[in-house]
């Protein structure tokens, strides 16, 4: 904290061209998958990109990926600490307890959290409401199923993962409520080959339109070879599968990154439970597929222009869980609460939460 404290006072201008090296935001990533995978870490890797960019010298970024969910994670934390970084951004829901762990002891880094719900004097937590573009690509879905079977390649039963199946599944029932759904976990964020055998599962039971929470492009390359279509999720993934790729629900971490690295070097570095949607330009579907018809397309514009301008929910009653019971009474908006603790599957998609 020694720069920020330094900054402030000084009512006279000052060159900031010319700080010395020591002066320098010291900040550390840490990743779960490789920076490769098209995904996830991917685009955490051109939010990194992108601050480095904006601010030059004033900072300067670093990041070590594929780190596990384990003690490993904190250990690297630590590592980053020793070396000078004063803001981490750990990015995977996994490192919670390891952050809260290192954070405890460093008290002068600052942590922040992707996707945990745990805060403190020094950890932060964000989000995207990736939940927006799962809906937004199942608008689309719903359109270009022909079996009317959509399917989802889960990765770990955390509530995000099974709020953006339920949400993916919500945007193609809005185009026809009788469409059903299937999901198969493989309980790990990037795995590329478990993502294959899942997928072919999927098609393999009547399922021509595929969804994933999985790191990697492995589902869409599955759907190319066998002839069905899939979305790319948290990166543009269309290159990996020309013919099959459908659209791309792209996460843009450079607005929070952004706001961040502006706070902490104005030394109003502040804990919170940041939580940024389409509105605030961190999540969008893009390039839908030229065969998507304008209709469809059209759906999704007004569906994004509803969240952006705070007239459409995704979440709104009547919601019913697929044992018939309703979880969201009609005209009731859910909360963030409600939101954060989804551990229902929506009617039509088969078989239970796991745990
Ligand atoms: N770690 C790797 N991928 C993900 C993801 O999609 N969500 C969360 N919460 N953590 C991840």
């Amino acid at each position: 904290g020694k720069k920020e404290e330094a900054a402030a006072p000084t009512a006279a201008p000052t060159p900031a061209a010319a700080a010395p090296a020591a002066d320098k935001l010291k900040i550390g990533f840490v990743y779960v998958s490789p920076v490769g995978d098209g995904g996830w870490t991917y685009q955490h890797e051109l939010g990194r990109k992108a601050i480095q960019e904006k601010f030059g010298d004033k900072i300067e970024t670093s990041m070590v990926e594929s780190v596990p969910e384990s003690a490993d994670a904190e250990r690297v934390m630590r590592d980053m600490a020793g070396q000078g970084n004063k803001l981490v951004f750990a990015t995977s829901f996994g490192y919670q307890e390891f952050v809260q762990k290192a954070a405890a002891d460093l008290k002068d880094v600052k942590f922040e959290h992707a996707t945990g719900y745990k805060t403190g004097d020094n950890v932060a937590v964000y989000d995207t409401k990736t939940f927006e573009g799962a809906y937004l690509a199942g608008i689309v879905a719903g359109a270009m199923t022909k079996t009317k079977t959509v399917g989802v390649v889960a990765s770990v039963p955390i509530p995000e993962v099974v709020r953006n199946i339920n949400s993916f599944v919500l945007g193609a029932q809005s185009i026809d409520p009788s469409i059903k759904a299937k999901v198969v976990w493989v309980n790990e964020w990037f795995a590329p080959p478990k993502e294959s055998e899942a997928a072919t599962s999927l098609i393999n039971g009547g399922v021509d339109v595929m969804y994933q929470n999985t790191n990697s492009p492995a589902v869409l390359k599955t759907a190319e070879e066998r002839g069905v279509r899939a979305f790319g999720k948290d990166g543009d993934m269309s290159s990996f599968a020309p013919k099959a790729h459908l659209g791309s629900a792209v996460i843009d971490w450079t607005p929070y990154y952004t706001k961040v690295v502006e706070d902490t070097l104005a030394g109003k570095w502040q804990t919170g439970n940041f939580w940024w949607g389409v509105k605030e330009g961190a999540i969008d579907l893009k390039k839908i597929a030229d065969d998507v018809p304008q209709e469809i397309k059209d759906k999704v514009e007004k569906a994004k222009a509803g969240m952006k301008d705070g007239s459409f929910a995704v979440w709104t009653g009547p919601v019913q869980d697929n044992t018939g019971k309703q979880v969201l009474e009609a005209g009731k908006v859910a909360d963030d609460a409600f939101l954060r603790g989804i551990n229902f599957y929506v009617n039509g998609i088969e078989g239970k939460v796991p745990g």
